[in-house]
């Protein structure tokens, strides 16, 4: 059976672009037609500036959020990646395969130690390595399949490249994995900066919508885009990357596709007012859900921790074989 595995990092309240770009699918279709783990990925939001108490937080809400969009601690795996030690365990011996050169070219780690340097903060060793242990967290399962937005797909080529290396190396360890992207909504932009990726950690939140807005927020925001030049509503992303966003939005909210829903649209503002609408219902249950979860903590603790148990059943074998591989001596 199909293994799928992804993850979402607790560095920040979960947003429309995470749940575009991957939650949804996870939700409505992958946890049904395959063996699928989903993770909250703690570990990798050590690799900036950060509060212990927030990041405790967050990856509560997090599992939360994810509970309240539909996935079914039933039907496939929810669980923390600290709680299963198979990640770190096998982190490291793909860092033994992995080169400084290869992990270096990774464009989020340019761009993000760029900011830290500018902030006066040190970029931290993990930083750079945290492709490695998002390597770890696929290859550890045997996935087949990573459904993640268009930002992971660097990642998910080098964890290609060390499982094929590895089992050159080595002998047949893992699978080899691939990424798969949703066909609308694989790259949402700031509303305010449609040239730049909603991310849950901008300085300005205004143009990120998050999961938990409530809806007169969320209108404000859909209401406030920037929108580009002219009048003509015009699907072209580079031309008027604004308006792309917003037609891309509502593709993804209504089940429409963009260029031909640029084609009923008169006016910026008509195609505005149908978004910011639109995305306030696609919202409105997940909040809600999210609002009755939230009230029993033991539930979601409960889910997590049969999730991580299930997950470190199947990371163990995986991960002591490939340490017998790479030619460590057994414990006996
Ligand atoms: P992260 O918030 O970086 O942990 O991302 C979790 C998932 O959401 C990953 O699969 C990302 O690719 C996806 N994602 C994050 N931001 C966006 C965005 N603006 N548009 C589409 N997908 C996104
Ligand atoms: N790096 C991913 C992100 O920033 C999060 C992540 C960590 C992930 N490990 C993963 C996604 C494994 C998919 C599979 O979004």
């Amino acid at each position: 059976m199909t293994r799928i595995f992804s993850g979402v990092k607790p560095t920040g309240h979960l947003t429309l672009g995470n749940y575009l770009g991957a939650v949804r699918r996870w939700a409505e279709v992958d946890q049904y037609r395959a063996e699928a783990l989903f993770s909250v990925v703690d570990l990798h939001a050590l690799t900036v500036e950060h509060d212990p108490g927030r990041v405790r937080r967050l990856s509560r809400q997090a599992a939360t959020l994810l509970l309240a969009t539909g996935l079914d601690p039933e039907v496939c795996t929810l669980f923390v990646q600290s709680h299963v030690d198979e990640h770190a365990r096998l982190s490291y011996l793909l860092e033994c395969t992995a080169t400084d050169g290869e992990l270096r070219r990774m464009i989020q780690y340019r761009e993000k130690s760029v900011s830290a340097r500018a902030a006066g903060e040190g970029v931290r060793l993990s930083l750079l390595t945290y492709p490695v242990l998002m390597a770890a967290d696929i290859l550890a399962y045997g996935t087949d399949e990573v459904p993640v937005g268009e930002d992971q797909t660097q990642h998910v080529e080098l964890t290609r490249d060390l499982a094929v290396r590895f089992n050159q190396r080595y002998g047949h360890t893992f699978t080899v994995p691939r990424a798969t992207r949703p066909e609308v909504g694989a790259r949402v932009m700031d509303l305010q900066d449609p040239t730049s990726k909603m991310g849950k950690s901008h300085a300005n939140g205004a143009g990120i919508v998050y999961l938990l807005d409530d809806a007169e927020t969320v209108r404000r925001k859909v209401m406030r885009a920037v929108t580009d030049s002219g009048q003509d509503v015009e699907y072209d992303r580079d031309v008027k990357p604004g308006i792309a966003n917003l037609l891309d939005l509502m593709a993804a909210a209504t089940g429409g596709n963009p260029e031909e829903l640029a084609g009923v649209y008169q006016s910026y503002g008509a195609l505005k007012k149908d978004t910011a609408d639109a995305v306030v219902e696609l919202l409105r249950p997940l909040r809600e859900r999210h609002a009755e979860l939230a009230a029993d903590p033991g539930h979601v603790d409960q889910v997590l921790r049969d999730g991580a148990e299930r997950a470190r059943g199947m990371a163990r074998p995986l991960v002591d074989r490939a340490y017998r591989a790479i030619g460590l001596l057994p414990a006996g």
